[in-house]
């Protein structure tokens, strides 16, 4: 019997490339072997398969995505039909669901997982933000499908809902998503998870007068420990999605004093050569983890 094959698609900037070959040599000793950089952009379906340079996609024993920042809605739409036939990592319907804020806000408050409170309503039913924003009194306005904290808005009052309004109409959306403003001390954890084990934890603190912690915003990165309720509140909140590999964001609420989950990320990224310098270890952990979790997977 051959090798064990699987496809890989894991971002090279950042350092990313160095953590595809430690992975790509971590994997070979357990007797995998890895075709790397398949980019599904450039892939073709044809009758019953997936082409990529000649190679069927549809035959590999596993195919591993891993690449936040070019994920179009082709390349979605071909790994939705791959992950029909072979297995992915993460899961296609994990990875679609937590590139969803409403969807996964809906799903971890289900069951039972503490979120900010949220609200979704047609954008034709702009009353019912109004309504809201009287109890509420700050809110955050957040297009379902962003990341790194672009389009995220603070609504602080009325006045500023009515002038934000007219905006959103004009941008064709469906709908309009807002969550409570949560009462924080501009601070995180992010709780890396692989295969519902943990591997690690840092901090990020919001720069000076802003209120959102993404690195994309100004954000920075500290070494931070997280007790035993901000790990089991991560792992819960992955066991949800379903997803195989997660980023899980959490603060504090200051008013109600619980942790709270932000967000699920699907494709959280390695610690960058800088953030190493600053004592995030992690990564030598996370890449064992994934190619055990790649192995197992692909048991025969
Ligand atoms: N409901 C909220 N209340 C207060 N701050 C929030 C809230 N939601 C998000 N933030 C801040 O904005 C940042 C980005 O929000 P998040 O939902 O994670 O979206 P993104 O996908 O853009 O990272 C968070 O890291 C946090 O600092
Ligand atoms: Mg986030």
């Amino acid at each position: 019997m051959g090798n064990r094959k699987i496809g890989m698609w894991l971002y090279q900037n950042g350092g990313g490339d160095k953590i595809q070959e430690k992975l790509i040599k971590q994997l070979k000793q357990r007797d995998i072997d890895v075709i790397a950089d398949i980019n599904l952009r450039n892939a073709i379906a044809k009758n019953g398969h997936i082409l990529y340079d000649g190679i069927k996609l549809d035959k590999l024993d596993l195919f591993f995505s891993y690449n936040a920042g070019e994920q179009t809605q082709y390349q979605m739409y071909l790994y939705k039909a791959l992950n029909h036939v072979i297995p992915m990592i993460n899961s296609y319907d994990a990875f679609e669901l937590t590139e969803d804020k409403f969807h996964t806000s809906f799903l971890l408050r289900r069951n039972k997982i503490q979120t900010a409170d949220y609200k979704l309503c047609h954008r034709d039913d702009t009353h019912h933000l109004q309504e809201i924003m009287k109890k509420w009194s700050k809110m955050v306005y957040k297009p379902t499908d962003g990341w790194g904290g672009v389009g995220l808005t603070k609504i602080e009052n009325r006045e500023t809902l009515d002038m934000l309004i007219p905006f959103l109409n004009q941008m064709d959306l469906r709908y309009f998503y807002v969550e409570k403003f949560i009462d924080y001390d501009n601070t995180d954890y992010r709780v890396d998870i692989v295969d519902g084990q943990y591997v690690a934890c840092y901090g990020r603190k919001a720069s000076e007068g802003s209120w959102k912690t993404n690195i994309t915003s100004g954000g920075s990165v500290f070494v931070r420990e997280p007790n035993d309720d901000v790990i089991n509140l991560a792992l819960k909140a992955v066991k949800v999605t379903g997803l195989d590999i997660a980023g899980v964001d959490i603060i504090y609420d200051r008013k109600k004093e619980e942790y709270i989950v932000l967000e699920v990320n699907g494709i959280p990224a390695f610690a960058t050569p800088e953030q190493e310098k600053l004592g995030l270890d992690f990564n030598d952990k996370k890449i064992e983890l994934i190619a055990n979790l790649i192995d197992k997977k692909t048991k025969k």
